[in-house]
């Protein structure tokens, strides 16, 4: 077993520069809430205590998953008062404490298990991960006395005022360390305020003045190492987070036509043999099965789509597509809408909390809501149920192998049994019973001569 550590996230800065009602850390990328990534980075790490430090009241602590540990910084702003906001959490842990920065949501457990080591081999009371890849404007950089020891962290988010010879340093601090438990918190209560705020990186500099040892573990993955302050950083991080999701899902066998056009959101399963077409949507808990085509230009949001089948030019919505079903182009299906089987959802046909059977189809030009079709029934072009009557809605129940004629209306409440044909341009609104036809629409009149009295000939 490895040795255990407690992993520490700091969630609780203001985040003005995201002009933003909402908290910074729950902003989200590639769907999923920054705070979200760096949780999960520590859980894959095998932190066996994760501690978030929120601001009481601004929504965070709602939205954690299960089993993560809650401190409220009530006291001071800055991040050394996220830190000795966790005060308890910190001299109870047993092992290393990992601290986090929530907007750093690139972060990887590899970098956390490579920080680890490198802290443990040293025995360092501090191990600091830094880089030099990136643009080093506004982070902390890492200065150094003579002797290449690490003396202190300069803060250049306010670069007026930094010695030139400091602000021309390009190692930075990326806000992710492990410190000895104790060694934190005596360090940081000597750390007084500068702006207004206690500097969790006054910290390094105590700790270098008490002659403790302080280690860097150097990472030149720069991308992963982005800290998201402004939505141009979010931005960024978004599409690096995109690329690599993409390229995880092409490892494990997907086909994308176009990835720079196609949005894969966190947390979407993709079977292999699937083909993702340019301008494709994958959001939310969407599953897409193996040997199915998506696109091109399909949304899916919250849904199941199986083996095989296809979705064109189509936008779904919390819905099940059965195996080799499909849907488009140019269709609509709207929450509670699952087809079986095989079955075909067509061209401008929209459909919501409806069943589909199997192999049944809805070609044309259709809206099916609130309705039962039954397997192999095949509903003409134009076919509509008219679910609502302005109070309430209604379902409409179509039995098996049904056929209705184009232009056929369904006045739910509804019942049409199995084999049964409607009229084209009937206006069904009593039952049609098994293997009839019902028909309900006025019978044919000419009047002759009509043209010759209307539009005389000279
Ligand atoms: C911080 C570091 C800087 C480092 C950079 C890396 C300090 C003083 N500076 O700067 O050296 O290069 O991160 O990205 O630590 N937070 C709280 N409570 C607060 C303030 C912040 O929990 O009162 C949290 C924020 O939610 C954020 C993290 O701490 O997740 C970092 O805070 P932020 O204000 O973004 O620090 P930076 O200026 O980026
Ligand atoms: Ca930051």
């Amino acid at each position: 077993m490895a040795e255990p550590f407690t992993v520490l996230i700091m969630a609780a800065g203001r985040g003005t520069r995201m002009r933003s009602e909402l908290p910074k850390v729950l902003h989200r990328v590639c769907g999923k809430p920054m705070l979200e990534w760096v949780v999960d980075a520590g859980r894959e790490a095998g932190a066996d205590r994760i501690v978030c430090v929120v601001r009481p009241g601004d929504g965070v602590a709602e939205g954690l998953p299960d089993g993560v540990e809650l401190a409220e910084q009530t006291d001071g702003e800055g991040t050394g008062s996220a830190v000795l906001a966790a005060r308890e959490q910190i001299e109870s842990a047993n092992g290393p404490v990992v601290v986090l920065s929530g907007d750093h949501p690139l972060v990887s457990a590899k970098h956390l298990t490579g920080l680890l080591d490198a802290h443990r081999a040293d025995g360092a009371a501090v191990t600091i991960l830094t880089t030099d890849r990136l643009d080093p404007s506004g982070y902390g950089r890492i200065v150094r006395n003579g002797g290449g020891q690490v003396e202190r962290i300069v803060e250049t988010k306010h670069p007026e005022g930094v010695p030139e010879e400091e602000l021309a340093i390009r190692e930075i601090n990326l806000g992710t360390y492990a410190f000895a438990p104790d060694a934190l918190v005596s360090a940081l209560d000597t750390v007084g305020e500068s702006d207004g705020e206690r500097y969790l990186t006054g910290a390094i500099g105590v700790l270098s003045e008490r002659g403790k040892g302080i280690v860097t573990h150097l990472t030149d993955d720069a991308s992963g190492a982005l800290g998201v302050n402004d939505r141009a950083d979010l931005m960024r991080a978004e599409a690096v987070a995109q690329e690599r999701l993409l390229e995880a899902h092409a490892q494990a066998g997907v086909t994308f036509l176009q990835p720079e056009t196609t949005r894969v959101e966190a947390g979407v399963e993709i079977g292999v043999d699937t083909v993702i077409g340019p301008g494709v949507s994958l959001l939310g808990a969407t599953a897409v099965g193996a040997g199915a085509e998506i696109g091109p230009h399909a949304t899916v949001i919250d849904s199941r789509v199986a083996d095989g089948a296809r979705v064109l030019h189509s936008y779904v919505v919390e819905s099940e597509v059965g195996a080799d079903a499909t849907v488009g182009p140019f269709a609509y299906l709207r929450p509670g809408t699952v087809l079986g089987e095989g079955a075909k959802v067509g061209t401008f046909v929209e459909v919501k909390n409806s069943d589909v059977g199997a192999g049944a189809k809805i070609p044309h030009l259709s809206y099916i809501g609130d309705a039962d079709v039954g397997a192999g029934s095949n509903l003409g072009a134009s076919t509509i149920t008219a679910n609502y009557d302005g109070r309430r809605k209604h379902r409409t129940s179509i039995g098996e192998s049904v056929k209705t004629g184009i232009h056929t209306s369904l006045v739910a409440p509804v019942d049409v049994g199995d084999r049964a044909y409607t009229g084209a341009g009937s206006v069904i609104t009593g039952d049609v019973p098994e293997a009839a036809l019902g028909i309900a629409r006025a019978k044919q009149r000419n009047v002759e001569g009509y043209a010759d009295r209307v539009d005389p000939k000279d």
